[in-house]
């Protein structure tokens, strides 16, 4: 499914890499991952990842749907263990043995593709319970925090409303916001626009833009090619658990070197074109395992 974010916004905004104003910061990668490998059984999921994300950077992560893509996230949030490897969080080895788990947690924040609130709590303490409970946030502190967050993702008026009262886009921004309530150092987004009507898709895709524009260091796992293009600095192709090719945005989609990432690029093309009114990427993916494209 494709999203003009362009149409959407007044204008299109162009990350340059040399742009990021992190002078201060030393120039150790914020995420780095040398040689993953995770397997499931014997389901080599993730084979020999390589991967940095430096400061105030947005990497994007394409790729058919069983590529490890989810799992490559989750391994950096300490979701799931590596086999082999190590992943590095602002120069510091996170899968070393004894590595305070829950303090390094803090400083990443997730987003999946189902927003996950708390549907009997309120808006506003779905934003300020783990803040509460995990960080003893006092509680005035955590609401301001709150308030301020919601503001951002431009939901000021919704502190007081239920999950079901809001639309699947505005749940989104909340999920966001409430990931951001820790001050991470760093955000993993989980194709965290696929279950949403097309209509919503642009609303937290604007979101995110305006995230990576404030200097967010971000790894988006995302369908979202035009949000790739525009917002990202750095895009990654994954294949049966590997990269198969990464480079520039613009380059990579307009001038893929790999048959692998042709052929996935233009799948994914035509089925956005030809399927306008598809309503989910679920439906896009189960269509392209069930077709294979071998
Ligand atoms: N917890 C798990 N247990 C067993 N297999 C898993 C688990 N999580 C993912 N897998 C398998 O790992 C492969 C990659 O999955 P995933 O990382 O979710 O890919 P993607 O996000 O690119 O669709 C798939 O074959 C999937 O079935
Ligand atoms: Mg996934």
């Amino acid at each position: 499914m494709l999203v003009n974010v362009e149409r959407r916004a007044e204008k299109p905004y162009k990350r340059g890499m040399s742009a990021a104003p992190v002078p201060e910061r030393s120039t150790e990668p914020v995420v780095r991952l040398e040689g993953v490998r995770k397997s499931f059984g014997d389901n080599l999921v993730l084979d020999g990842i390589d991967l940095d994300v430096s400061a105030g950077q947005v990497l994007t992560v394409i790729g058919r749907s069983g590529s490890g893509k989810s799992t490559l996230l989750r391994c950096v949030n300490l979701l799931e263990p590596v086999d082999s490897g190590r992943v590095f969080l602002e120069g510091e080895e996170i899968t070393r043995k004894g590595a305070d788990r829950n303090a390094i947690r803090q400083r990443i924040g997730i987003v999946f593709q189902q927003f996950n609130l708390f549907p009997h709590l309120k808006v506003i303490d779905n934003l300020t319970l783990a803040a509460r409970r995990v960080s003893h946030m006092p509680r005035k502190e955590a609401n301001a925090r709150a308030v301020e967050l919601l503001e951002r993702v431009g939901l000021p008026e919704k502190a007081k409303s239920y999950p079901h009262q809001l639309s699947g886009g505005q749940q989104q921004r909340v999920a966001i916001a409430r990931a951001l309530m820790m001050r991470p150092h760093v955000m993993l987004f989980d194709e965290v626009t696929s279950a949403l009507d097309p209509e919503l898709v642009g609303e937290v895709l604007i979101v995110m833009r305006d995230l990576a524009r404030d200097g967010m260091t971000m790894l988006v796992v995302t369908h979202e090619m035009q949000f790739a293009r525009e917002v990202g600095d750095w895009l990654v192709f994954m294949d049966g658990g590997r990269i198969v090719e990464q480079g520039k945005p613009e380059r990579v989609l307009s001038d893929p070197k790999e048959e692998g990432t042709r052929r996935f690029l233009r799948r994914t093309l035509t089925l956005a074109h030809s399927l306008e009114e598809l309503e989910s990427v679920e439906e896009l993916t189960i269509d392209e395992e069930e077709g294979g494209t071998e």
